[in-house]
């Protein structure tokens, strides 16, 4: 979603922020602009992308404070007028804003009353007037005009502003929207995400809800709501630039289906040890009795994390035997929320900071459950927030189509359900060897499926066409047959439905004839006779299958016109392997029809709005 990006010290602000922006263009966005201070306060922004931008700007823009955004539009479609910056009618005043003002009419409406003109249809212009409008009747501290504007304020934010009666300063506000400063030697970096002010400093301070922030090329303090100064911590950042650049690929999100060995071997290290039969997870040891002797898991989480919760409720079901529920995070606030102490709930967040899954979070919080987070970005604000956590350690995932994120969850809920088993004694310590043995070697047979890509390919290119696809699966294949066609809906925009097998013929059936490709995921070997029978239902009605299934389960190859074959492995780990294909398929399919496989149409890598 929204970017934001600040500067001040000796250097020419636009570079630096535009480079940053540059760096956050993965969250999603329709808009870009800047604002700079040189004497006078300057504004460029538009419609577009950064790099056009950039060229709006040229070498001209100088200046060594400023800030900049990219916006994903909420309030009012995505236009010049909409985009951020705004500013007040002085044009002394610049501010950006990532978030969602949920009083913003009854706040124009009132100062409009009072004469202030809106020229945006946004909710953020709003708060410029507002801060301009405590300025005016005290112009000592813009620190105290934004705090006081902020008070009249619903809903979410992180903000920076500036303004050319203070031009050594960047004021910075967060509620609920992600927000850092970047700490460096003479200079002073804000972002809403890590990865822009990786390549200026690795020492970052996470600001936390109601917290604001002034920052000067030297020096920051930060105050409370309840205007106490606060010391903070300064985290260091392990992000290497790296990790966050394509690395000869043309895409990042090929590079990530790529890294997934790396990326699962990272996540399992130090952790399991096939011989002993044990998994060692440091962030959840000293909640394990909690665990243990919990009435049942929640799970909650959204889009693809939410598909790997699924995995993980047959995980724990089958290897723990505690009942599990899986929730749309979105959905659990609208639910009667019987949940309490006594019940776990695991969030899973690729980010850390989805909005609707952080709301969750407090919520089972609030109600004295015990919140545990599978999370990737360390120091999220779903991260800080859990009462224990497993990092998936699956590096930075900036293709917006979510990848090696999915595996690594699903490889930490493996673990947890290990453990958890061997803890409750659902299974003994000679299984969890076997376990423990296979999963060791998901890594090298994932890379064993990316060796050989030939087929996928060519089935990607025959089907590259198709209007509808259908993904199907039993057990553990379900939730990779949901995973597979959100995927491919995502990034080539192809209606895809995934489907439990014998859902099939409780209605999408209907939809079956010679034009309906049928994914159909038979990488289990408990369902494979099921699979069997709906993939001769599929053929008689002349659909197309296209099979993701292992040597063992050679009937299904033999009956399916297009099979991708994958390693075998135990039926628990299937969908690690059996994602990996899917992933390939809707990645060869959007790059053949033309589509922006990184950064799809209206989506955004981080949701922060609810
Ligand atoms: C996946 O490809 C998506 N882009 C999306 O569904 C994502 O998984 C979802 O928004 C949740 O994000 P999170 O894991 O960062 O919470």
């Amino acid at each position: 979603m929204c970017g934001i990006v600040g500067y001040v010290g000796d250097k020419q602000a636009s570079k630096i922020i535009i480079e940053g922006l540059k760096r956050l263009e993965y969250r999603g966005y329709d808009s870009a602009g800047i604002a700079v201070i040189n004497g006078q306060l300057s504004i460029k922004k538009g419609k577009g992308k950064v790099a056009s931008l950039e060229k709006m700007i040229g070498s001209g823009e100088k200046g060594s404070i400023g800030i900049g955004h990219t916006r994903w539009a909420t309030h009012g479609e995505p236009n010049d007028i909409n985009s951020h910056p705004h500013t007040i009618e002085s044009g002394k005043l610049a501010i950006v804003h990532n978030g969602i003002i949920e009083n913003y009419n009854t706040l124009k409406k009132k100062l409009s009353e009072q004469g202030y003109t809106f020229y945006s249809q946004t909710d953020t212009e709003v708060v410029a007037k507002l801060i301009e409008s405590f300025l005016e009747k005290d112009a000592s501290s813009l620190k105290k005009a934004v705090q006081l504007a902020l008070h009249q304020v619903h809903g979410t934010y992180g903000i920076a502003v500036l303004h050319s009666d203070f031009p050594n300063q960047i004021v910075v506000a967060r509620k609920g929207s992600p927000l850092l400063l970047g700490v460096g030697d003479g200079e002073m970096l804000i972002a809403s995400d890590a990865s822009a002010v990786a390549a200026y400093t690795d020492k970052v301070v996470y600001l936390d809800d109601g917290e604001i922030a002034v920052i000067t090329k030297d020096n920051y303090t930060v105050e409370s709501a309840d205007h106490i100064e606060l010391s903070k911590e300064v985290h260091e950042l392990t992000l290497s630039l790296e990790e966050i650049e394509k690395g000869g690929y043309d895409h990042f999100m090929l590079k990530e289906i790529f890294e997934q060995p790396k990326a699962i071997s990272d996540c399992l290290r130090g952790r399991i040890d096939p011989d002993k039969g044990t998994v060692t997870l440091g962030g959840i040891d000293s909640i394990m009795d909690k665990l243990v002797n919990a009435n049942r898991i929640i799970i909650a989480a959204c889009g693809t994390s939410w598909h790997s919760g699924l995995v993980g409720e047959y995980l724990f079901e089958y290897l723990a035997k505690v009942p599990v529920e899986v929730e749309y995070a979105s959905e659990f606030r609208y639910k009667e929320q019987l949940i309490g102490e006594g019940d776990v709930m695991i969030v899973i967040s690729q980010s850390g900071e989805t909005a609707d899954t952080l709301a969750a979070l407090r919520a089972a919080k609030e109600r004295g459950a015990l919140v545990i987070g599978v999370v990737n970005v360390v120091g999220s604000t779903i991260a800080r927030e859990t009462d224990a956590g497993v990092y998936i350690h699956a590096g930075p995932e900036i293709g917006v189509a979510s990848t090696k994120a999915f595996t690594a969850q699903v490889t930490v809920l493996t673990m947890m359900a290990i453990k958890l088993g061997l803890s409750k004694n659902a299974i003994t310590i000679k299984e969890a060897k076997k376990l423990i043995s296979e999963l060791a070697k998901i890594p090298q047979k994932i890379e064993e499926i990316l060796q050989n890509t030939s087929e996928i390919e060519r089935i990607s290119n025959l089907f590259s066409y198709a209007p509808n696809f259908l993904y199907l699966g039993r057990s553990y294949s379900f939730p990779v047959a949901l995973e597979g066609a959100l995927k491919l809906k995502e990034i080539s925009y192809i209606h895809a439905e995934g489907y439990p097998a014998a859902e099939m013929k409780h209605g999408p059936i209907a939809l079956i004839d010679e034009m309906m490709p049928v994914v159909v995921i038979a990488a289990t070997h408990h369902t494979n006779d099921k699979m069997i029978s709906n993939i001769e239902e599929v053929r008689a009605r002349k659909g197309r299958i296209i099979a993701i299934t292992t040597p063992k389960n050679d009937e299904v190859g033999d009956l399916a016109e297009f099979s991708s074959i994958i390693p075998e492995t135990m039926d628990v780990f299937s969908p690690l392997l059996s994602v990996i294909p899917l992933q390939l398929l809707s990645y060869y399919i959007a790059v053949n029809r033309g589509c922006n496989v990184d950064q799809p149409r209206n989506l955004a890598k981080s949701v922060t709005v609810e």
